[in-house]
């Protein structure tokens, strides 16, 4: 079965000219294990948000009022409910658009009795764009997104604007942006376009001392592992909404 089947996701229809989407995450097939597949479809509801063209209410998402940190492209998920656990006091919504992942952190926050964080299944461009009001975010994590290393590819990557200002918008004044990569190229271009973001200042001059975080540490992930096998660097970048 295709490792991508969200209902949500638009249909090759939607995408066709005049309005062509260019997606940040590849359209692939993936192996799902039988226990993802069974999380997927038993534990995901009972935290999935779904994507809807309005206004998300936080307060009422997650029964309360707290802090709320965005991750875009979480993967398996083990940062994502290891900072959760760090912090129960700070809320998450948590992005990713493949179903073995979604499993797998829907496991994790079952076995882990996690209940502040919310996960869902969709481009998280129109996320941003769509549910998230301006000045609403504590902090906003995207580690190791898909580095698209092609020329022709580069249009893909997510750390580029006009996403990373529509980003910016939706971070608090005194809120944070932390992206970590292992390609080196992007993390040039991630300084370069969040430097002349207006709403953005550089918490450190360039690359932050890796694996800060605002939160709580940031645990090696599974691509972080992975370009570090292939013998790639670690670029970490952290970025503070401006007017604190
Ligand atoms: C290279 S993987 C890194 C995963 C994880 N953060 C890690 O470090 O192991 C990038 C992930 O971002 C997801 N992704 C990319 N663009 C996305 C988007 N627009 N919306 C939701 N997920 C996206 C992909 O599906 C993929 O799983």
């Amino acid at each position: 079965m295709p490792d991508l089947q969200s209902p949500d996701l638009p249909s090759p229809d939607q995408e066709g000219p005049p309005h062509r989407r260019v997606r940040s995450f590849a359209l692939r097939r993936g192996h799902v294990t039988p226990a993802q597949r069974r999380a997927y479809e038993t534990l995901f509801p009972r935290v999935a948000i779904a994507f809807e063209d309005r206004i998300l209410d936080l307060e009422q998402a997650f029964g309360r009022r707290a802090p709320c940190v965005l991750e875009i492209g979480f993967g398996m998920g083990e940062t994502t409910a290891a900072i959760a656990a760090a912090r129960p006091d700070i809320d998450f919504i948590a992005i990713e658009v493949f179903v073995a992942g979604i499993g797998a952190l829907a496991r994790r926050i079952e076995e882990m009795e996690l209940s502040n964080v919310r996960v869902i299944q969709h481009d998280a461009t129109e996320v941003v764009r769509r549910m998230l009001a301006p000045a609403t975010l504590a902090g906003v994590h995207v580690f190791f997104p898909d580095p698209w290393p092609k020329k022709r590819h580069h249009k893909r990557r997510l750390i580029a604007q006009p996403f990373a200002g529509e980003l910016a918008e939706r971070i608090n004044r005194g809120g944070y942006l932390h992206c970590a990569t292992d390609w080196q190229p992007y993390a040039e271009q991630m300084v370069e376009v969040l430097s002349a973001e207006p709403r953005l200042e550089n918490l450190h001059p360039g690359f932050a001392p890796a694996p800060v975080n605002p939160l709580a540490e940031r645990p090696v992930t599974r691509f972080h592992a992975r370009g570090k096998s292939l013998g790639h660097g670690t670029w970490d970048l952290i970025f503070r909404r401006a007017g604190a």
